[in-house]
């Protein structure tokens, strides 16, 4: 049996023609650390063509959660992304893009996508649409959501990308959250051969929003829809009869540059605001470094837009930087689970980032569907949102990347606008499972529970000492949420919300969330969101979501359900139920099991002890932990007799 390494060091040969090697890193992060605004003020000259310099690198006060970076520097986000290109790269592809058949593909040149993204913004501001307000974008993966975004950014509106695979009631919460008065979007979605109807989607949802007067609607499939004369625009329609031109707005530094939903471990999902400058320096220098981007190369990340990673590192970092960007509309296993490698041969992409649940599922598929694809134009994989475990780590290095590319780890959040932990390629030894080490200026710290930071080899929870240009500035409408969730659990920084241990080379491994976020198929979800749809059911009286391990998706989802008296557990109310949150959120949120419970374990003061709920989701019996406390601890005998045992 081959040998698995537990280290791979950083070779010689990777390292000839990297941006950053392992010397240069030290170097680099020293200085970031040192003297962090004399450090960001290089990077931000260096990324950025500002019209206006900053008064101020940073201004960061964790006791009040006030946070900038570059403030009084003026800029525009579109115009770093695009106009700047132009004088030498009018001509070169910034947008591959790949549809969800095989057949379908197209480029955008950087021309091309100047004049689309100016058309859509003379449109936009025709609708009403001035800067600061704010514009949903609910769309499949073509190219017009980069264009929907980069419009925004070119008027200093600020946009609200929804996942396509939201459900109405996302959507209609997201657009009143935000008060966001247009929105745009697609006839219909396709993916993996199936439709998608946004459309009707958006129509349904904005029964409940009376403020939003426009919605644009780009025609993916030609389906006929419901039609609002005075309020929906047909794209393709119109959008020619719009001049190919429109002057960047010119923004603060600390001018919102968007809104992106994330969920936590209460409440409703937050809207996580994000400003113009620190974020796209942050996107701009993290993309060009991380992945190593050398000019001329093609990058493809199968992220959605809908999510931080699309934002990031789909479109403003890659364009930012003048790169090449693949699109890809469909999914990994349409119309067969080769697809990702007959795409990177097609368009020979040299760079590749994914998440480890869909390397996990590909892994399961055998390596022919792999092998049978040339993949020698491959020289960098990247993974992001989960830690991957060492064999899914060693199956992607040794079957997909034939055990020549670099893999680089990606730590990071919609909160942190980009990657803060990584294996930089050339510089970091790559750990499989290990996320790796701080990118530039970042000062990651693992604290004990009570709030002790602990030194050298430790095991506790990550905070960040200090800010960085792409942290999130606030939670829309609502400081004080922002407050309470990242800087109120230990004074002076930063909580993310993940445990870790840090090795004795000062490798950093994510353990996972440890509060009520699960994390399924890299589609991060509160507890507290599932149970607020299951609740809405008039059988449910109480409902209680756990996470367990799940081979695929990193985590399933397990749900106990405590019905109103009378009411019969019959196996369709467990259809309901599934449907129902499939409904509410999407359906990616969907309950793989739904255990009917006639009571659940509380404490005296009526908390639900989700420990003892997580451990017999996970068949974990023995380790039950104290259950004195509990105000009735025979629930635990029924909840364990009636467990559903899985996988
Ligand atoms: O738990 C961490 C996990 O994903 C969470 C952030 O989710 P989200 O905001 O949706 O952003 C995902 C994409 C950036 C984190 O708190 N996570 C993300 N990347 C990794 C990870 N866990 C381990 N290793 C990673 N590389």
């Amino acid at each position: 049996m081959k040998e698995l390494l537990s280290r791979y060091p950083v070779s010689p040969q990777a390292t000839q023609n990297t941006h950053i090697n392992a010397d240069k890193y030290q170097q680099m992060y020293q200085q970031s650390i040192e003297q962090p605004d004399v450090f960001w003020a290089e990077q931000a000259e260096q990324f950025i063509d500002w019209y206006k310099p900053w008064k101020q690198v940073s201004e960061v006060n964790y006791q009040t959660a006030d946070i900038s970076w570059f403030k009084g520097g003026q800029l525009n986000v579109s115009y770093n992304c695009i106009d700047r290109h132009l004088a030498s790269k009018a001509n070169q592809t910034a947008i591959i893009f790949e549809g969800d058949e095989p057949t379908d593909d197209f480029r955008v040149s950087y021309q091309e996508l100047h004049d689309n993204v100016c058309r859509l913004a003379n449109l936009l501001k025709t609708r009403g649409v001035s800067k600061g307000d704010r514009v949903c974008i609910y769309m499949p993966m073509i190219p017009e959501v980069g264009y929907a975004m980069l419009a925004c950014a070119r008027i200093g509106a600020v946009h609200s990308v929804v996942f396509g695979g939201f459900s109405t009631e996302s959507i209609k919460a997201r657009v009143l959250d935000a008060d966001c008065q247009v929105v745009i979007t697609a006839d219909e979605g396709v993916r993996g051969g199936k439709k998608i109807p946004l459309k009707a989607n958006v129509d349904a949802a904005l029964v409940d929003c009376p403020d939003v007067h426009s919605v644009i609607m780009v025609e993916r499939t030609g389906v006929e829809v419901n039609w609002q004369d005075q309020r929906d625009v047909n794209y393709q329609e119109v959008i020619n009869h719009y001049e190919p031109m429109c002057e960047p707005e010119m923004m603060d530094a600390e001018d919102p540059l968007f809104i992106l939903y994330t969920s936590g471990s209460t409440g409703k999902p937050k809207g996580v605001l994000h400003t113009c400058g620190g974020y796209i320096l942050y996107a701009a220098m993290t993309h060009k470094y991380v992945f190593d981007y050398q000019e001329g190369e093609i990058y493809w990340c199968t992220a959605d837009a809908g999510w931080i990673t699309g934002h990031s590192y789909i479109f403003y970092g890659p364009l930012a930087n003048g790169a090449t960007t693949l699109v890809f509309e469909g999914v990994p296993t349409y119309p067969d689970a080769g697809r990702c490698w007959q795409v990177c041969e097609k368009h020979q992409v040299n760079i590749f980032y994914t998440a480890p649940t869909a390397i996990r599922a590909l892994m399961g598929l055998g390596d022919e569907l792999v092998e049978k694809h040339d993949r020698s134009s491959i020289r960098l994989l990247g993974t992001v949102g989960e830690p991957i475990n060492p064999e899914a780590w060693h199956w992607y290095y040794e079957v997909v990347g034939q055990s020549c590319c670099s893999i680089v780890d990606t730590w990071w959040q919609t909160e942190t606008g980009g990657i803060l932990i990584t294996s930089l390629p050339g510089a970091v030894d790559m750990k499989p499972g290990a996320a790796g080490k701080p990118f530039f200026g970042v000062k990651p710290a693992i604290v004990s529970k009570e709030g002790d930071v602990l030194e050298g080899e430790a095991r506790g929870r990550l905070v960040m000492t200090g800010s960085w240009p792409g942290q999130m500035r606030t939670v829309y409408g609502d400081h004080q949420r922002f407050f309470d969730t990242y800087f109120s659990q230990y004074t002076g920084y930063y909580f993310t919300g993940d445990g870790a241990k840090r090795d004795a080379d000062g490798f950093y491994w994510i353990t996972g969330r440890i509060d009520d976020v699960l994390n399924v198929s890299g589609h991060r979800l509160g507890t507290a969101e599932i149970e607020s749809a299951l609740v809405l059911h008039p059988k449910v009286a109480e409902a209680a979501v756990v996470g367990y391990p799940h081979e695929i998706k990193g985590q399933g989802i397990y749900c106990y359900v405590t019905l109103m008296s009378g009411v019969d557990c019959q196996q369709s109310l467990t259809e309901e139920l599934q449907a129902l949150v499939a409904d509410e959120l999407g359906r990616f949120a969907k309950p793989d099991y739904i255990q009917f419970a006639p009571g659940l374990p509380k404490t005296r003061s009526g908390k639900i002890m989700r420990r003892i709920l997580r451990k017999i989701a996970e068949n974990e019996l023995e380790n039950l932990g104290d259950t004195s406390t509990l105000a009735d601890p025979s629930v635990v005998k029924d909840l364990i007799d009636n467990r559903i045992v899985h996988g």
